[in-house]
């Protein structure tokens, strides 16, 4: 089983955005995938209840069987606002990969590059069993933070997955329990475009 935890402390950075859709990827490509959610306010959960059952099946993560289960592909962790300490260390040990969405703004920027700091001292990380990347989220390429958000990705040195731009899909798509792979892919051509890169890396990095 391979493990993506998405994070970042900052609220409203498009943690549970990024998490359903990369759930919705893998079960549209007949994966195996969980989806965990380690926020109290359980937004993932409320999404995947809201799943249709004629869509691709993901199993809940708080379902043990489904979780100590050999057959599981993926399996992706939601995590909340606010996450350090203990419960960082924790998520973090389980996870293969951590991607990190950042809004352009130089509040999340601000709150982003702490994270960052307390990420690198992970022991996980340092011993290289988990690998950070970023994806700029709700970006539109035209504005002037667009170009903030991206000379902070790149001064961090990490892998910069992609760029999803502000779509009113993905909030349709949060409404319905469906993801972006869901939806007919000519009405959603440019964003699965941007996906792309971001699967490539994680279906290449191992
Ligand atoms: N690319 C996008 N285009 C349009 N809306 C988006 C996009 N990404 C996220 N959103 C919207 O932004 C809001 C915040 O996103 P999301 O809930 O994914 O963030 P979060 O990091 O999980 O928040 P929290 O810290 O509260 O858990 C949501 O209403 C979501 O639908
Ligand atoms: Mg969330």
């Amino acid at each position: 089983m391979r493990t993506v935890l998405i994070a970042n402390p900052k609220g409203g950075s498009g943690k549970t955005t990024v998490a359903t859709n990369l759930a919705g990827y893998f079960a549209t490509r007949g994966r195996r995938v969980i989806l965990s959610d380690l926020d109290r306010q359980q937004s993932a959960m409320q999404w995947l209840q809201r799943r249709p059952y004629k869509l691709p099946l993901i199993r809940p993560g708080d379902d043990r069987k489904s979780k100590t289960s050999k057959d599981v592909e993926w399996m992706i962790i939601d995590s909340p606002a606010g996450l350090r300490g203990d419960k960082l260390s924790d998520a973090i040990k389980q996870a293969d990969w951590v991607i990190v969405p950042v809004q352009p703004s130089a509040f999340d920027i601000g709150a982003t590059r702490d994270f960052l700091e307390l990420l690198r001292e992970e022991k996980a990380i340092r011993k290289q069993r988990a690998f950070v990347a970023m994806a700029g989220v709700r970006v539109d390429p035209r504005t002037r933070t667009a170009a903030s958000l991206q000379s902070f990705m790149e001064s961090t040195g990490l892998p910069i997955l992609t760029y999803l731009r502000e779509a009113q899909v993905y909030r349709l798509a949060a409404e319905q329990g469906a993801s972006l792979f869901d939806i007919r892919p000519s009405l959603v051509a440019r964003d699965l475009q941007q996906w792309a890169p971001l699967l490539h890396w994680l279906v290449n990095a191992d």
